[in-house]
């Protein structure tokens, strides 16, 4: 029995040698010391061994048992090694090649414009406001203090949505808006209808896409953004207009920067005034984007017209406000000197790649 038990123990050192895999390492171990192994079996056959050499053949199984196990470990620990030195030496990793750049996204010029302007709003305590990019001839206009045959109208062509077999006449008129105006009369109901006796005050600016049916050329789209401002509240003044907005201008283009209000027209506010900035570009000396006026026009604005106040649901005795509105893709020109407004819309990498 002893000596069956060295040659098996023998035979699983020979056969451990030729192994050279981790796969052919565990077939290994399964075979020389898993449970159906001769040399574990053994351990079953004592029956057959004389009860005084019991305890010597016992402990022999043991011993080599152990040694096997040892030898084993030893196997799988040299594999490992060798893995090792195989993979640094064929997977050499040169540090010195130039890194794979990724290509990254980037915001569209005009989004960062607009996020801009409400950041600096929003800090002076303007929430924004967002609503319907499809409106009615009655938000877009009528209760904008623009009646249907006012002449303001021309100043705004505006794209028509026609609903196919109903004839224009019979049903109020849908229009893509043609400014962020009508979003002033949502805001203005919405916040009157927590309090029809005392509605709170308001705060908004209003970011989004108006759409306007003209012409295309290098400096009109037919769509493009605005961003509308509203304060409504007792009390609010032409100086509340005046200093909201020479602040904005300052935190949008540089402390230094001078401002001017021109008089101006438009039938949802009254006064109207238009704000210029002081040309950044050549500092007020006149250059061709100021065309040589040394001032850029930057937006309209105005006292909320009482008319809208009320249609807002604000009676114009006890309230006041201000509202004012400004292009996104005009101001993102004039600070780049953008020259082309169609460039906005072109999705050409090469232009939006400089943002
Ligand atoms: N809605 C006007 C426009 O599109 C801008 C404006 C807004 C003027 C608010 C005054 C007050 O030209």
């Amino acid at each position: 029995m002893l000596a069956e038990l060295e040659r098996l123990y023998q035979q699983a050192l020979s056969e451990l040698d030729a192994v050279t895999d981790a796969q052919a390492l565990q077939a290994w171990r399964v075979r020389h010391l898993g449970r159906k192994a001769p040399l574990m079996q053994a351990f079953g056959r004592m029956r057959e061994v004389p009860a005084e050499e019991r305890p010597r053949v016992g402990r022999r199984i043991n011993e080599l048992r152990d040694a096997l196990q040892q030898a084993y470990e030893a196997k799988a620990e040299a594999l490992r090694q060798a893995e090792l030195a195989r993979a640094l030496q064929e997977e050499r990793l040169d540090v010195t090649l130039p890194g794979r750049p990724r290509p990254y996204g980037r915001l569209h010029p005009t989004t960062r414009t607009i996020r801009e302007i409400v950041r600096i709003f929003q800090s002076m305590g303007f929430q924004v406001f967002t609503s319907r990019e499809v409106e009615t001839d009655e938000y877009n206009f009528q209760l904008l203090n623009i009646p249907p045959h006012h002449p303001a109208r021309d100043m705004q062509d505006t794209f028509y949505v026609a609903t196919p077999g109903v004839q224009a006449d019979e049903t109020p008129p849908v229009v893509l808006r043609t400014h962020t105006s009508p979003g002033q009369i949502h805001a203005m109901r919405r916040y009157a209808a927590q309090d029809p006796d005392n509605p709170p005050p308001i705060r908004v600016v209003l970011p989004g896409m108006v759409f306007r049916y003209e012409q295309i050329t290098t400096r009109s789209e037919i769509q493009f953004t605005q961003v509308e401002g509203l304060a409504v509240g007792r009390h609010i003044t032409f100086s509340d207009l005046k200093g909201t907005l020479t602040e904005w201008a300052r935190r949008m283009f540089g402390p230094q920067v001078r401002t001017r209000f021109r008089p101006s027209y438009f039938p949802f506010t009254e006064p109207s005034v238009e704000m210029d900035v002081e040309c950044f570009l050549c500092g007020g000396q006149g250059c061709p984007v100021c065309k040589y006026t040394g001032w850029l026009e930057v937006l309209g604005a105005g006292m909320v017209h009482p008319v809208v106040l009320r249609n807002g649901g604000y009676d114009p005795e006890r309230y006041s406000g201000f509202a004012f509105g400004m292009g996104p893709e005009r101001i993102t020109m004039l600070r780049h000197g953008i020259q082309d407004i169609r460039h906005f819309w072109r999705n050409d990498a090469r232009f939006l790649e400089q943002f």
